[in-house]
């Protein structure tokens, strides 16, 4: 039997001045960032949550509470190398990833081979299976209105 699991993850965090602006693990330069327990990277937490129910192991939430004061500023890397372990000890490699961020400004693209060189590197795969992709949400409801940020992510699993 093939034995492929799809994961589906999704996050929203704040705008807010004066924090980092971090995408994927990547800082970019702004004026503003957003705002959030952790780093606030919706990159990483929607990826992580993709892994996660790729598993069927609950969510991001569960496995880092952001009531626990040791994930106050934590960088995500360490949730979604946490995932990744998961995803190993359980006989699954990560055939590929695809993502979304969704973020009225400021311009991304040129950070695209950065994002995707550093999820395909927390992740332990080539580059050419990390699929990073940005929208503006047009001006249009909270993301438009430079309130806040989203991203999406989907991971493909194969039994190694
Ligand atoms: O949202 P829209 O389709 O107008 O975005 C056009 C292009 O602009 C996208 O394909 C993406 O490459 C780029 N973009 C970006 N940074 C954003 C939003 C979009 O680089 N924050
Ligand atoms: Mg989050």
């Amino acid at each position: 039997m093939i034995d492929v699991r799809t994961g589906l993850g999704w996050d929203n965090h704040r705008i807010a001045e004066g924090r980092p602006l971090i995408i994927g693990g990547v800082t970019i330069p702004c004026e503003f960032g957003l705002d959030g327990h952790s780093d606030a990277d919706i990159l990483l937490h929607a990826l992580t949550d993709a892994l996660l129910g790729a598993l069927a192991l609950g969510d991001i939430g569960m496995h880092f509470p952001d009531t626990d004061p040791q994930w106050k500023g934590a960088s995500s890397d360490r949730f979604l190398l946490h995932a990744a372990a998961l995803v190993r000890e359980r006989g699954y490699t990560v055939s590929n990833v695809d993502t979304v961020v969704i973020l009225q400004r400021p311009k991304l693209k040129d950070y695209r081979v950065a994002v995707q060189e550093n999820i395909a590197r927390l992740l332990g795969i080539a580059a050419d299976r990390v699929g990073v992709k940005f929208k503006t949400a047009e001006k249009v409801g909270p993301v438009g209105e430079g309130k806040s940020g989203e991203a999406q992510a989907v991971a493909t699993l194969i039994r190694s």
